[in-house]
């Protein structure tokens, strides 16, 4: 029997509301060469996508940090995924909490963004994650459930799926306070149980990432997780040395 081999840890760079045309110069000066063993995408904010993927070696993906699930239409200041996918985005960030709390995204809105991601041949990278009131009151596991349970009905009977997770506490964003990687690893299992219980995909080739203060320093020990396939890195990635030091360390180097 054939046995498909698991795919690359996967490191995203997500620069939001960051960057310049010098930190698109330094990404592609710097992480020219390919790194072997691990997948390396890059979200700059929109404006500077052709910059960086006019420049950036063939082998890193560019994307985008948002769109809308629209295909075309009067909708001012929008971003169509069938646009993107013309440009060569091959992947969008979709319901980072940035965008729920501060943008009123919801879970309806998150999941249509999904569907029409897929439906385009854009991959979505889901974001999910509790609040720390959410978690000390027991209910970050719920809520995370919700978030994702949105998007398996949204999605699941589009076969065979490019999707990737991204689960990011949002007490752990910006805030230099990591989760453990136990607590982590624990709401990976979760998610990736889900996708297994109620899709007919292959959940083992689903990535998900954790995102949420994402360091050189404590980058080794997440990885480690079994269920752990990568990083969403906001703020380190604005460093290239230390983004590219995170993506070897995925890589096992
Ligand atoms: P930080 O790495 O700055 O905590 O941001 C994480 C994030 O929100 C990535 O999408």
């Amino acid at each position: 029997m054939l046995t498909q081999s698991l795919p690359n840890p996967l490191v995203v760079a997500n620069w939001k509301m960051h960057g310049s045309l010098e930190l698109c110069q330094e990404y592609s000066i710097k992480l020219n060469a390919s790194s072997p063993g691990v997948d390396v995408w890059v979200a700059p904010p929109s404006i500077y996508f052709h910059r960086l993927s006019d420049s950036i070696s063939p082998a890193i993906q560019v994307g985008v940090q948002n769109l809308y699930w629209e295909q075309s239409g009067a909708f001012t200041g929008e971003l169509a995924p069938s646009m993107l996918a013309e440009l060569g985005a091959s992947f969008a960030i979709i319901g980072h909490s940035e965008r729920r709390t501060m943008f009123g995204e919801t879970d309806q809105h998150v999941a249509r963004k999904c569907s029409a991601c897929i439906d385009s041949g854009v991959i979505p990278i889901v974001c999910v994650g509790e609040s720390i009131s959410q978690r000390e009151t027991g209910n970050a596991r719920r809520v995370v459930s919700e978030q994702v349970s949105s998007i398996l009905r949204a999605c699941d009977s589009k076969s065979p799926v490019q999707i990737v997770f991204a689960y990011e506490p949002i007490w752990a964003i910006g805030t230099g306070a990591v989760a453990e990687p136990s607590d982590a690893e624990d709401m990976h299992c979760h998610v990736r149980s889900m996708i297994l219980e109620s899709t007919e995909w292959d959940a083992k080739q689903i990535r998900i990432l954790y995102g949420g203060s994402v360091k050189v320093e404590n980058a080794a020990a997440l990885v480690a997780q079994q269920n752990i396939d990568g990083f969403l890195v906001g703020g380190a990635s604005l460093e290239v040395d230390s983004f590219k030091r995170i993506c070897q360390i995925a890589a096992g180097v």
